[in-house]
């Protein structure tokens, strides 16, 4: 069933100085459906605000319809309720009255009102919280708000716009986390959900369908359907695939957006490839640099994506900072493109966890993602004694660099592989050999 639907929607504003109009969106047909969780992916300024306000009704689309449960829309849409980023709180209103105001401008009588919201406190966790003002609570405190004034009005629809992205990244994971589990469990207080975004893992860990929105003018290049169970499991070799197509065609306007990939089936360990592991060279840095890059970027926030303005804020050269971004990036810590950089989920919980877990995590990203460091670990376990002359691997290393590059490829591999504990290194004996 139809819930909202965007038929052949364009919006054009007028340039500043009055000489004619820009075109934000042109052409979009969107249907949002019930019992769904729809992500809309966009870089920024490709009109994803702009959408959402027109299928909320506060402005109009310049050509097209809107309709909601299949009646053209006049005025503000009454079936949706919408969370914002800056989380839109009245800073002069306790929390009860944040949460109810939106049931009072419904005319929803006193007791009643008392009630939803109390309820809809409960659920989002700010239980005891009720009489609090704003400026008393945490960012992700204040987000909570934000929900439970969109769940008290039980909206056919939640509308999130980038709901999670003005909060530190673990009270955001938690969050997020919080609201997939409700939508899971069946007790969500709305029948679909669409959630934007320019979060790729946030979409393909939220989402049923992603819709992808280009840029200049705003029009959908295509959705894919997201084919994992729920809740999505981000260590699915599937959750990386897609991962991995929805962010080439987010970097490459050229790639056509198809509903169907294939690929993410079997383990990555068992995918047989033709090129050599050994032929692919490991960035020189040391594993303490990529934690310590990565703990940086946590602490200084997600404002800095640019590349070259977190060389200037580390006081580094771009030369310094990028083979430890290259490390990262292959480690699938990171994803690096177009001179910006974002942590993975995974990345900012290894920069931030404790030494024991972060090898955890490290050994498990090496194993996947480097493949010299998992082909090291097969070779060892094939033996009786789990031990190799590293000349063996040196030789392999040989065909491809010459000899200075071969033993630096050694000399960084088995930095990497004593730090995820996969693998010793006897310099006297030139061994490798597994951890007893
Ligand atoms: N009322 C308006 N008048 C003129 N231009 C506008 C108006 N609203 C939005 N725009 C322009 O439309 C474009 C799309 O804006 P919009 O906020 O929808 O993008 P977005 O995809 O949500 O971006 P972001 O990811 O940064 O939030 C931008 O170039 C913006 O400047
Ligand atoms: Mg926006």
């Amino acid at each position: 069933m139809s819930l909202i639907n965007v038929d052949h929607v364009s919006k054009r504003f007028p340039l500043p100085d009055g000489k004619g109009e820009f075109t934000v969106l042109d052409d979009v047909s969107l249907t949002v459906r019930s019992g769904e969780v729809v992500a809309l992916l966009g870089r920024s300024g490709s009109g994803k605000s702009t959408l959402l306000r027109i299928m909320s009704g506060l402005i109009r689309p310049s050509q097209g319809a809107v309709r909601s449960n299949g009646a053209p829309l006049r005025g503000a849409n009454p079936n949706l309720a919408m969370v914002f980023q800056s989380f839109a709180l009245l800073p002069w209103l306790t929390v009860q009255d944040n949460v109810e105001l939106g049931l009072a401008a419904r005319h929803v009588d006193r007791s009643e009102r008392r009630e939803r919201a109390l309820k809809a406190i409960d659920i989002v966790g700010l239980d005891g919280f009720e009489s609090a003002y704003p400026k008393e609570l945490s960012g992700g405190m204040k987000q909570r708000v934000g929900f439970a004034r969109a769940f008290v009005l039980e909206p056919e629809v939640l509308f999130m716009d980038e709901p999670f992205s003005a909060l530190d990244v673990l009270t955001a994971e938690n969050l997020r986390g919080e609201i997939d589990d409700l939508w899971n469990a069946g007790t969500f207080p709305s029948k679909s959900i669409l959630i934007v975004t320019h979060n790729i893992e946030e979409a393909v860990y939220l989402a049923d369908r992603v819709v992808i929105l280009g840029s200049k003018p705003g029009r959908i290049r295509g959705e894919l359907p997201i084919d994992l169970p729920r809740p999505h499991d981000r260590s699915l070799p599937r959750f990386k695939v897609l991962v991995d197509y929805i962010y080439a065609a987010m970097t490459n306007p050229d790639i056509e957006v198809s509903g169907v990939i294939d690929g993410g089936g079997p383990e990555p360990s068992t995918v047989r490839s033709t090129v050599s592991p050994f032929s692919r060279p490991l960035p020189h840095v040391r594993v303490g640099g990529i934690s310590g890059l990565l703990e940086l970027i946590v602490e200084k926030g997600e404002e800095i994506d640019d590349i070259p303005v977190l060389a200037e804020r580390l006081q580094l050269s771009v030369d310094d900072l990028l083979p430890l971004l290259d490390a990262a990036a292959m480690l699938g810590f990171a994803q690096v493109a177009n001179g910006d950089v974002r942590l993975t989920p995974v990345g900012r919980d290894f920069a931030t966890t404790t030494i024991l877990r972060s090898k955890d995590l490290f050994r498990q990203q090496a194993m996947v993602h480097i493949p010299v460091l998992n082909s090291i670990v097969h070779t060892l376990r094939e033996k009786a004694n789990g031990a190799m002359r590293s000349d063996f691997f040196m030789g392999i290393w040989d065909d491809y660099f010459p000899i200075e590059e071969a033993e630096r490829q050694l000399a960084t591999a088995v930095d990497w592989g004593r730090y995820g504990e996969l693998f010793e290194y006897d310099a006297s004996e030139g061994r490798l050999y597994l951890p007893s």
